[in-house]
């Protein structure tokens, strides 16, 4: 008998097929016996109809508890009133294995419980959801830059100097030296862009950030592309584009994962370029109407964030920061040396930074000044400086946070159910 997933079920209607899953549900009715059975793809509703009381397959079903593995062979039946559409009427029962009593039940558990319970409360239909649409906006990511004539170039995680601040480091040994986790592609990403043009890089970073809010990671996915010749607004179209294509690739392909999160799509429909553009000192005058005591100089926090996408709706491009908030790397602005050439992109609904780039330094004596401006030793970025001196280009780039998108497109509470397992402030358990 051929072994079909669920989601395919459509094409063996009429046929004799094979599912392997998990008891999702169970329930009985008069003669008539319901397992509802997940396979990873879909849940699909099996029916046992016998007029014996202990028929062998009521046995089994007598048996199953939630979870329990199971193959279950039988008849596909179209069927408009099952939820997918379609029934399995059950020939034969299979058990694999009858689950202990599984610890998460329909009621409610505490995000503590759950989060101690992570390994198996991706079963849950709402971290389902979520996780499904993390897989297709991955898969958008790639399709956007590979579509465009992007190369793929991965960086090295392993890194012996910093990209983004000596505070967030991870350190480790690298035989006789110290090694840090990356917290970005970036700096080598400018590297592969000499060559190639136009790359990008996609991994994890790591960021030892002592912050424990709702948008934080402690190891996140991010997409950076780089690209030679590219100005700070040849970035920001590229960003506009990036989300615009990812939101249009949602909605078309993850209805069913939406509803399930009753996720309202009418804010991520209206999302269409241009995004507002508004540089760091409106933004600043635009705060301090609103009530904001911030002050020139300081950077935007959460609070800042949510006032800013309360008067969008849709993501706000912030550019021209003041240079001292920004990295070592970042382009001064010609007419305006203290700002920066540097893009935030701030999601709308209050979901913070998605995107955060700009157009890096060229100039080699520039470059060298500000190394030293920020304390950074200098033979660890010897390589860097050479890139400066080899046919030196503009060129700009940006990196876009896959949890933080994906915590946007999906509405959630917490970054922490964007990533099958979150690494959180002093938790790192499963
Ligand atoms: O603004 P960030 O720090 O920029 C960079 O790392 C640049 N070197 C990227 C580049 O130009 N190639 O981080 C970029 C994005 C943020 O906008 C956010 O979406 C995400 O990465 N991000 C985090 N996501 C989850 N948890 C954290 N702790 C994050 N820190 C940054
Ligand atoms: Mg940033």
């Amino acid at each position: 008998m051929k072994w079909v997933y669920i989601e395919d079920i459509a094409a063996s209607k009429d046929q004799e097929v094979e599912i392997r899953g998990w008891v999702y549900n169970k329930r009985s009715s008069g003669k008539i016996r319901f397992i509802l059975i997940r396979d990873g793809t879909g849940i699909l509703q099996g029916t046992i109809y016998s007029t014996e009381k202990d028929s062998p397959l009521f046995k089994k079903f007598d048996e199953l508890t939630q979870e329990s593995s199971l193959i279950l062979r039988g008849l596909i039946r179209e069927d408009k009133r099952a939820p997918a559409g379609f029934e399995l009427s059950i020939k034969d029962i299979e058990i694999i294995q009858i689950a202990e009593e599984y610890p998460i039940s329909p009621k409610e558990h505490g995000i503590s419980f759950l989060m101690e319970y992570r390994h198996l409360w991706l079963r849950s239909q709402k971290q389902h959801a979520v996780l499904q649409i993390r897989t297709e906006l991955i898969k958008a990511i790639r399709d956007f830059f590979d579509n465009k004539g992007f190369r793929n170039m991965d960086t090295p995680i392993l890194t012996p100097s910093a990209c983004e601040g000596t505070t967030t480091l991870f350190e480790t040994e690298y035989f006789d030296q110290k090694a840090y986790l990356s917290q970005s592609g970036q700096l080598y990403n400018e590297a592969t862009a000499a060559a190639f043009g136009k790359v990008y890089c996609f991994g994890p970073t790591f960021r030892a950030e002592k912050s424990k809010t709702r948008k934080h990671l402690i190891e996140f996915w991010m997409v950076e592309p780089e690209v030679a010749f590219a100005t700070l607004d040849d970035i920001i179209e590229l960003s506009e584009d990036l989300i615009t294509y990812i939101i249009e690739r949602i909605l078309e392909k993850n209805k069913k994962e939406l509803d399930i999160l009753e996720r309202d799509t009418e804010p991520l429909e209206r999302i269409k370029k241009p995004f507002p553009r508004v540089t760091y000192e409106e933004a600043l005058a635009q705060l301090k109407e609103k009530g904001s005591k911030i002050e020139w100089g300081e950077d935007f926090g959460s609070p800042e964030e949510n006032i800013m996408s309360e008067i969008y709706d849709k993501p706000v491009c912030i550019t021209h920061f003041p240079a001292k908030i920004k990295a070592f790397y970042m382009q001064p602005d010609m007419e305006r040396p203290d700002l920066v050439l540097g893009v935030d992109v701030l999601a709308s609904e209050g979901y913070g930074e998605l995107i955060g780039g700009g157009q890096r330094i060229h100039d080699s004596g520039l470059l060298e000044r500000k190394i030293k401006e920020f304390n950074l030793p200098k033979e660890d970025y010897a390589w860097y400086l050479d890139l400066r001196k080899y046919g030196s280009v503009p060129h700009s780039g940006f990196g876009l946070g896959v949890e933080r998108t994906l915590s946007w497109i999906c509405k959630i509470k917490h970054i922490r159910e964007s990533i099958p397992f979150p690494r959180l402030l002093y938790k790192i358990y499963p």
